[in-house]
């Protein structure tokens, strides 16, 4: 039988990727803020008894970092208390559950990668609320699957790249932050690897050139003994500056008129000649953010048998659009 998936926030970064990736695994009703609003308890729960997905995606998420601090209660409503919700539905309709989690969760004070059993210790309202959101899902006992990901990017939406091109396009001189670590993550190769969790088989899950192909998967029986929190981010590791530095130079390359690059610059040429390093002192923000957020793929290549791809391969096919 086809499993039918519910997928929410299917206008964001990785619901956008997800939207059109998942129709290889079963029959999708995705939907987007206007179908589904997350903050609604009551058309969460009407959503799910009506759709009866023998899977739920959730890749909606409140994700604006700073305006979080000012707005932790709409933050935790949307990121801890849906996800609660949404499996608790799970729960009585025997469905399973993708959810997304963040390198936020974790203070930063390490050197080293975070291991999904590392302590969690959020620094801003926006990682204490996905992690509010991810033990959740943990107790309601259903299976899941959290995937911890991080610094999120696309051609599309609201992202560091884009930003980046934006600010490229206005000033000769950028100061850019240096000193805090991480692993830029394209939303496609989120969406790729959660399909391929699923489609083992399917070697080929992003490319786009085969016809939708529904498998035969059960997912709460395919995830009974594999339920848990993993990361999955880009391989590798590097800095604000250093992503920012490496996008400049690939971008120098692009063809002014590729239809995002030109949305992303408003047409114009870049002339930023330079980019600063300075430090997190140097550029406050309302959110704190971890100095050091690497995640360790370990356990999710034990398991899953890939990782994902370098940040630097990630961004050279991203850029591809
Ligand atoms: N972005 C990052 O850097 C990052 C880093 C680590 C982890 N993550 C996690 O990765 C997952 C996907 O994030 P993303 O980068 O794809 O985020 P995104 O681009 O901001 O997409 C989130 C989506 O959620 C939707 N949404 C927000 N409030 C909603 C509500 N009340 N009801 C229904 N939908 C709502 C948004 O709708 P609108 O389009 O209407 O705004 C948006 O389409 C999230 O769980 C996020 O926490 C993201």
């Amino acid at each position: 039988m086809t499993p039918r998936i519910l997928l929410t926030g299917k206008n964001g970064q990785v619901g956008s990727e997800l939207a059109q990736l998942l129709p290889r695994l079963g029959e999708v009703t995705a939907l987007g803020r206007k179908e589904l609003d997350l903050s609604n308890i009551h058309d969460i729960r009407q959503a799910i008894h009506e759709v009866r997905p023998s899977l739920i995606v959730n890749a909606a998420a409140y994700t604006a970092v700073d305006r979080a601090e000012k707005e932790e209660a709409l933050a935790r409503a949307i990121n801890s208390d849906a996800p609660a919700v949404i499996a608790e539905e799970a729960k009585k309709i025997g469905a399973a559950l993708v959810h997304y989690s963040t390198d936020y969760v974790f203070d930063g004070t390490k050197r080293t990668p975070y291991s999904e059993d590392d302590p969690t210790n959020p620094i801003s309202a926006y990682g204490r609320t996905k992690l509010a959101g991810e033990e959740a899902i943990r107790a309601a006992g259903i299976p899941h699957l959290i995937f911890r990901t991080a610094w999120v990017y696309a051609t599309s939406g609201k992202n560091f790249l884009l930003t980046i091109l934006r600010l490229a396009a206005e000033r000769e001189e950028l100061r850019i932050v240096s000193d805090q670590f991480g692993a830029p993550t394209s939303s496609r190769e989120i969406a790729q690897a959660t399909t391929r969790v699923f489609a083992p088989r399917i070697s080929d899950v992003g490319a786009g050139l085969r016809p939708a192909r529904p498998q035969n998967v059960d997912p709460a029986g395919f995830l009974a003994d594999l339920a848990g929190t993993y990361n999955m981010t880009a391989s590798g590791e590097t800095t604000w500056h250093e992503f920012a530095t490496t996008i400049l130079e690939d971008c120098s390359q692009l063809p002014r008129d590729l239809p995002w690059f030109a949305a992303a610059t408003g047409n114009r040429p870049l002339i930023a000649k330079r980019v600063i390093p300075i430090t997190t002192a140097d550029y406050p923000t309302p959110a704190r953010r971890p100095v050091y957020s690497v995640l360790s793929n370990t356990r999710f290549a034990a398991t899953f048998g890939f990782t994902l791809l370098a940040w630097r391969t990630q961004l050279t096919s991203a850029l591809k659009g």
